[in-house]
């Protein structure tokens, strides 16, 4: 083609739901990439029976205010593999207050060890678990939500309504 773009660039763009401008240069239209957004790919179920699930825990009563600590675990009731091969890499907390349009991310918890070693996978000397603990303050009500990450099976979520006093 004359204006630098190839017609095997442009065809791998419309498959990825893209267009190339003249200068080659993929970019993404709104509204027609909905198929694929992130949050298409983030599943839900319930955590007693899918092990990816995060589960939060909160205390019962909770004041505007005050601070409170959040846990977040993965695998409580079904035990998620912790191998080098496959493992819960992080998890984060987010917050949506009732009243407003936006989120926020109260934080984001690691877990760097699962067994690697210069003597081969699995042989190592120690072990993340993906349990973590958030102390936080919330000045209103809203819903906590929590994110895993598995490096084979990818995005989980859950929710939890929060109503301080
Ligand atoms: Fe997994």
């Amino acid at each position: 083609m004359d204006n630098g773009v190839s017609r095997r660039e442009l065809l791998k763009a419309s498959v990825i739901g893209a267009t190339v401008a003249m200068g080659g240069i993929a970019t993404a239209h709104a509204g027609e990439t909905t198929d694929v957004r992130i949050g298409n790919s983030v599943k839900s179920a319930d955590w007693k029976k899918e092990k990816h699930v995060p589960l939060i825990e909160i205390p019962q009563m909770i004041k505007a205010g005050e601070p409170f600590i959040v846990t977040m675990t993965v695998g409580k009731d079904i035990p998620h593999p912790n191998t080098t091969e496959h493992f819960i890499g992080w998890i984060a907390l987010y917050f949506k207050p009732e009243s407003g349009a936006f989120i926020t991310q109260l934080g984001k918890y690691e877990f760097s060890a699962h067994g690697e070693s210069s003597l081969g996978a699995n042989k190592g000397s120690s072990y993340a678990d993906p349990c973590a603990m958030a102390k936080v303050k919330l000045n209103t009500s809203g819903t906590l939500t929590a994110v895993s990450y598995c490096n084979i099976h990818g995005l989980w979520e859950s929710s939890i309504p929060v109503t301080v006093a």
